[in-house]
């Protein structure tokens, strides 16, 4: 008989300013969830952030911002490891080996890379090119077996198991990464910009309107919604209809993953109301449920001696958990020492 091997779960976020609801429907909320289910690893990757610029005056606030909202939404530092990817240098060394396990045409083929270097890929960073590979050194470096994120790391989670199988396989070490598990779903796995459903919220788009910041105010919170584009029909009374109207799809995702509803659900009880119902329902669950979260996101913010001490303690938590796993990967790979 075979024992499934116990579930350990990694997970990060960029300290990348603008933290939004996408980031906590889609990962932050569903870390918390997972808490129950097994040990659980989350991580705050600066290593990741600086492959944009990033503004060295501003990265440990923003570092601490991700830390604040892990705590905020939920995330508990005494069941679980909060910590910040370069204070563990298992994640950069295992990257390193890793680089040489994985092949450029995988990584060409990688649609997010295309996204953000743009036009400009000659002039993107190496950093950028690889970001990928960074991440399966994260889930690998710990043993990881599932990975909570949004729909748009799929493919690099996809990677990350390519790059697990070839190094068992050219190591001749069957087993000795577990190929990790995506554990993506729900209706709020890729949320929307607020102006234009065409495209993902993300903490780059200049326009501010487009997103729900976890740092905004409840005002801010409820016009954002109230202005948030619509159509001119009245709320679908089938869930086939939000297949050709994104942004009423997506409101109706971030309602149903805020309600802790299904989106049928959700369209059964609006089927044929107007916005000028939703849309203040939908303002008045945010608040309820998004206002506590970002009122201590806050007062977390304001105590950063504290959230330093649960990081550092982190760190040595996790550095524990990968040395081991990273001598073992030197030795598969056989160098001296
Ligand atoms: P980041 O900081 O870009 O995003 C953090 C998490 O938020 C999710 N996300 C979304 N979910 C739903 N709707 C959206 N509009 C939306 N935008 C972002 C992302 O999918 C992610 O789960 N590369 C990772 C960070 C990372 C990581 C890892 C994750 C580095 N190493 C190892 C898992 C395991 C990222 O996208 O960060």
């Amino acid at each position: 008989m075979t024992t499934k091997p116990p579930m350990r779960v990694f997970s990060g976020v960029q300290p990348t300013a603008n933290l939004h609801l996408g980031n906590y429907l889609g990962a932050i909320k569903r870390f918390v969830e997972l808490q129950n289910s097994g040990e659980c690893i989350y991580c705050v990757v600066d290593l990741h952030a600086i492959t944009v610029p990033q503004d060295p005056k501003m990265l440990a606030a923003q570092t601490r911002e991700v830390a604040a909202a892990y705590l905020a939404a939920g995330v508990d530092p005494a069941r679980s490891i909060m910590f910040v990817q370069s204070c563990v240098s298992a994640h950069a060394e295992l990257a390193w080996i890793l680089n040489c396990v994985a092949r450029m045409g995988w990584l060409e083929r990688m649609t997010q890379f295309k996204d953000k270097a743009g036009k400009n890929a000659e002039r993107s960073s190496v950093g950028l090119f690889n970001y990928p590979v960074l991440m399966a050194a994260d889930i690998l470096a710990y043993r990881a077996t599932h990975v909570p994120v949004g729909e748009d790391q799929k493919q690099h989670l996809e990677l990350s198991r390519d790059i697990a199988t070839r190094f068992n396989a050219d190591f001749k070490v069957e087993g000795f990464f577990p190929l990790p598990e995506p554990i993506i779903g729900g209706p709020a796995a890729r949320v929307m910009n607020l102006q234009d459903g065409s495209k993902k919220m993300s903490k780059s788009e200049p326009a501010d309107n487009s997103r729900i910041n976890l740092t905004d105010s409840k005002d801010d919170l409820v016009r954002k919604i109230k202005k948030a584009k619509t159509d001119t029909l009245a709320m679908p009374s089938h869930i086939d209809e939000l297949k050709s109207r994104p942004e009423v799809d997506n409101l109706i995702g971030i309602y149903a993953a805020l309600a802790g509803q299904t989106k049928e659900q959700v369209v059964t009880e609006f089927s044929g109301a107007g916005f000028g119902l939703f849309k203040p329902r939908l303002a008045e669950l945010a608040v309820e449920t998004l206002g506590p979260v970002m009122d201590k996101m806050m007062r977390y913010m304001n105590d950063p001696a504290q959230i330093d001490a649960i990081l550092r303690d982190g760190a040595v938590r996790a550095h524990a958990i990968a040395q081991p796993i990273l001598a073992q990967t030197k030795e598969a790979v056989g160098f001296w020492g």
